[in-house]
């Protein structure tokens, strides 16, 4: 791989490949060129980049000639039809969507958790669903120290996670509330503002949606942990940035208060925001714009043997998304 990279953003429109942009930006990240592409609707938009103007041009199969690395965040259906074709080109894809993730060749990473996965990537690598990435940012050190058996989460999911339109969404139906007129929902089955959804992504045949077996599915991936079990909750909020995790975790070994803030206090990516005397815990108002997500309402479970419920707070558009695949693409 050459030092600096002919970098291309499959969604550079999109709420996520925005985000992209200044993460790359942030950390210096080495772009020699940028290719902005996105559906044929937004052709010839603009988009800046370190202080210059770059076009959006519409993805089509011949948008990969000369391109090192892909970040692909355009949903699970154009990854599936153009990032073989990326890969296949040269590239090395990195794709925010679902369709590759539980792919036996494609690692699944989070580099704070599993960073020697990437070694066996064969031009494709998945990036994590966004409330999983958020959950394991503090359960993996937990597991590391006291062994982590299975989780109840529930999840209480901002908007933008559904994309641009949804944030569109959001704030419409806020001011027509204020106006009294109808909140009209279009991207949700059910308005969103001043309500919460217990649906997040399409149901499956066994009750749970598919974002709700991802905790299970893509936590025992990640953490090599094929016996983890997660019952999940997703549910959506009126919030606009970041997503927060309720979890009640049960534990191999006895876990104490003190010894579970010393370990999350010393994790990568983790700030410990947990002092609620004094009113202070994670919010998504807080952890909105930061990298590192926060974990606090630390307490012994008392439903669960060797429990511990805790309360994780994480910019889903950075650790859940664009964050995390530039992370990648540094490991790389
Ligand atoms: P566009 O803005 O032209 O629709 P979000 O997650 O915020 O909804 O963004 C989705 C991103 O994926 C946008 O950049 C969107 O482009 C892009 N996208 C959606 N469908 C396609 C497609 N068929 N081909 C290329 N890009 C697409």
């Amino acid at each position: 791989m050459p030092k600096s990279y002919h970098v291309a953003i499959v969604g550079a429109t999109g709420a996520v490949g925005i985000e992209l942009l200044r993460v790359m930006e942030r950390r210096n990240f080495p772009v020699a060129d940028l290719r902005l592409l996105a559906s044929a609707r937004s052709a010839g938009n603009k988009s800046e980049f370190r202080g210059e103007d770059f076009s959006v041009a519409a993805l089509n199969h011949d948008s990969f000639a000369g391109i090192d690395l892909a970040f692909f965040s355009a949903g699970a259906g154009t990854a599936r039809q153009f990032a073989p074709i990326a890969q296949r080109t040269g590239a090395v894809v990195i794709d925010n969507s679902s369709a590759f993730r539980m792919d036996a060749d494609v690692p699944l990473i989070i580099p704070e958790i599993n960073p020697e996965d990437i070694r066996r990537h064969l031009g494709m690598i998945a990036n994590p669903n966004c409330t999983t990435a958020v959950a394991l940012m503090a359960l993996y050190p937990l597991h590391g120290a006291f062994g982590l058996r299975r989780v109840f989460a529930s999840s209480y999911q901002a908007v933008s996670g559904s994309g641009a339109r949804a944030i569109e969404e959001l704030r419409r139906q806020v001011e027509a509330s204020v106006d009294g007129g109808p909140a009209l929902a279009h991207v949700y089955p059910h308005p969103i503002a001043f309500n919460v959804l217990p649906h997040v992504d399409s149901f499956l045949e066994n009750g749970y949606t598919k974002e709700e077996m991802k905790m299970q599915n893509e936590g025992r991936k990640i953490m090599h942990l094929p016996d983890f079990r997660a019952s999940a909750t997703c549910v959506r909020v009126p919030v606009y940035r970041a997503h927060s995790v309720a979890l009640s975790a049960e534990f191999e070994r006895p876990v104490s208060v003190e010894s579970a803030r010393a370990v999350l206090a010393n994790a990568p990516g983790l700030d410990l925001v947990d002092e609620p005397l004094s009113n202070r815990y994670p919010t998504p108002l807080a952890a909105a714009g930061k990298d590192n997500c926060q974990v606090g309402r630390l307490r012994i479970d008392c439903a669960l043997e060797n429990g511990l419920a805790l309360w994780v707070t994480g910019d889903q558009l950075l650790k859940g998304a664009a964050l995390n695949a530039v992370q990648i693409a540094e490991l790389l």
